[in-house]
This record gives C-alpha cells, structure tokens and sequence, in this order.
C-alpha cells in the first residue's frame, strides 16, 4: 500500500499542544503505567517524530536507560535533538525508514515502541518483521493508534460539512484490524490497552486549528477531498459553519481520542 503521507512538524505540534491544553487525560502517563518499563532497559522508539514519547521514558527511568529514537523526517529528527541537547544528549536518534531493513541488529532491545506511526509503514508485515528482528527474546512490542471509534465527531462534522465521503484514514481503517492481526501473527501474548481521552473546546476557535492541522494538505491525506488550492479555505469555512452550530447546540465540543495501545511480547 503506498502511503502519500508527510507530517509537517507545525502540524504534529499544534496537535499535541492541543491534546495537552484540552484533553482531560495524558497519555504519556498512560504509557508509562501500561509499559513494562525498568531501569537499565534499552529501548527503539520507531518513528519518533519530535521524541515525544523517548523524553518521557527517559525522565521515568530517571536517565538510566539507553535509549534510541528513529524516524524518516529530518526536521523532527532536528526538533527532537534541539530538546536533546537541552537534557543532556542521553537520547540517540537516527534518520531511517521503517519501510527499509531497519540499520540495527538482531535480538538488541527490551522495548520497541512505535506510538501513532506504526499505520503509515507501506508493508505492514515487513516492519513489524523488522520490529520483531531488532527485539529481543523476551522482550516487548508496544504500537499505539486509532482505535475505529476515534474522534467521530470530528469526521461526522466534517461530514455533514461537505456531504463528502471520508477518505478511510490509514490509522483507524486498520489499526484494530489488519495491524491487530499482523502483531498477533509475529509476536506471543498480545494484550490490548484502550485509552479514552475526550478532549473538551470551550470554544470553536481551538477546534478549528486542530481540524486545520489535520486536514492540512501538506499531509496528503486529503488529497480526494482538495481539488484546488481554493478548496482547503472552502472546504474549512463549511466546517467553521457546522461547528458553529453544533457549539450553539450543546455549549461545548467534546471530540473523543479512542486510542488502543497493543503490548506483545517476543
Ligand atoms: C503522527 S507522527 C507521531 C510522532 C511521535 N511518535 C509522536 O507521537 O509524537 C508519525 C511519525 O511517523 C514518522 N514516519 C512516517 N513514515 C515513516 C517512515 N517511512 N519511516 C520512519 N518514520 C516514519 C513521521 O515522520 C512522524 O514522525
């Protein structure tokens, strides 16, 4: 399956900022009660954009732990060792693509994690062989995505917005399924922790920026839905419409995150 997919740094951030201000739950916290995580580890974090989540293992451990976070985009790979650099330089991080043999031996970590990136892979088989090659016996997998109830407000608004069918999303159309399936298939003892997270605008101003960096056509997602450059502005004044509307309705936006994060063990 090719993937035309590119996340813009601009466009991940605004997103996290906006989980962080609105959400009523953290899911870094949550990873960390769902990992099996000890000090002395060493851990691949696989697409790891701005080493959001190799920061966080790296404060739970207090520093003790050799940590390594890889992702295919420069500019993240240059966001997260500008935070690197600010704690110290304990992270590694190196530019590689996961839909290639990953530049790392067999049986090297006590952890793989792959957090909202694990459904943009072109062969889904070949990575999580990949993931299963560079693990080591014993140790542990852990992907996280949408889960096919995830945010459904947002698509519904979207759709009732344009009349237009949704494209299926790489993430929600087969995380639970497909992606499921092939973790099940490679590892042993796949268990399944769901995350809920509503995330509550008081206004529609913060909704409308998070809809912005998702639809955004930088990330190439949307393609079907943008024939012209005119069309984003279009399309995104119908939505500001409906979620005017849908505010005046019920004094709030709730949108809710349903995220399955999926633990195995090789
Ligand atoms: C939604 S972001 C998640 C980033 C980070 N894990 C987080 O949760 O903040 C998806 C990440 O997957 C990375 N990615 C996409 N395709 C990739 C590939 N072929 N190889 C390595 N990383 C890739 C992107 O560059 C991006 O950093």
């Amino acid at each position: 399956m090719k993937i035309s997919y590119q996340e813009t740094t601009n466009d991940l951030l605004t997103r996290i900022n906006i989980h962080d201000a609105y959400g009523a739950k953290d899911i870094d916290k949550w990873m960390l009660e769902v990992l099996p995580l000890e000090q002395g580890m060493s851990i691949l974090d696989v697409g790891c954009g701005a080493g959001k989540q190799c920061f966080s293992y790296l404060a739970h451990l207090s520093g003790k732990g050799a940590i390594t976070g890889a992702d295919v985009s420069d500019e993240l790979l240059t966001k997260a060792k500008e935070e690197n650099n600010k704690l110290g330089n304990k992270v590694k991080f190196e530019s590689f693509d996961f839909n290639k043999t990953f530049p790392f031996p067999d049986n090297t970590y006590d952890l793989v994690s792959c957090s909202f990136a694990i459904y943009y892979a072109e062969n889904i088989p070949f990575t999580i062989k990949e993931m299963h090659r560079v693990t080591k016996t014993g140790g542990y997998l852990f992907t996280t995505g949408p889960m096919p109830e995830n945010k459904q407000m947002f698509y519904e608004i979207i759709q009732e917005a344009t009349g237009k069918e949704i494209p299926p999303m790489p993430g929600s159309s087969r995380y639970a399924s497909e992606i499921f399936k092939t973790i099940e298939d490679q590892f042993s003892d796949v268990k399944v922790h769901i995350f809920t997270n509503p995330l509550t605008f008081p206004s529609v101003d913060p909704f409308l920026t998070y809809t912005r960096a998702s639809l955004s056509e930088d990330r190439l997602l949307w393609n079907t839905f943008f024939e012209t450059k005119e069309d984003f502005e279009k399309i995104m004044s119908s939505i500001t419409e409906i979620a005017k509307k849908w505010f005046n309705r019920d004094g709030k936006l709730v949108m809710t995150k349903v995220i399955g994060g999926f633990l195995a063990q090789k």
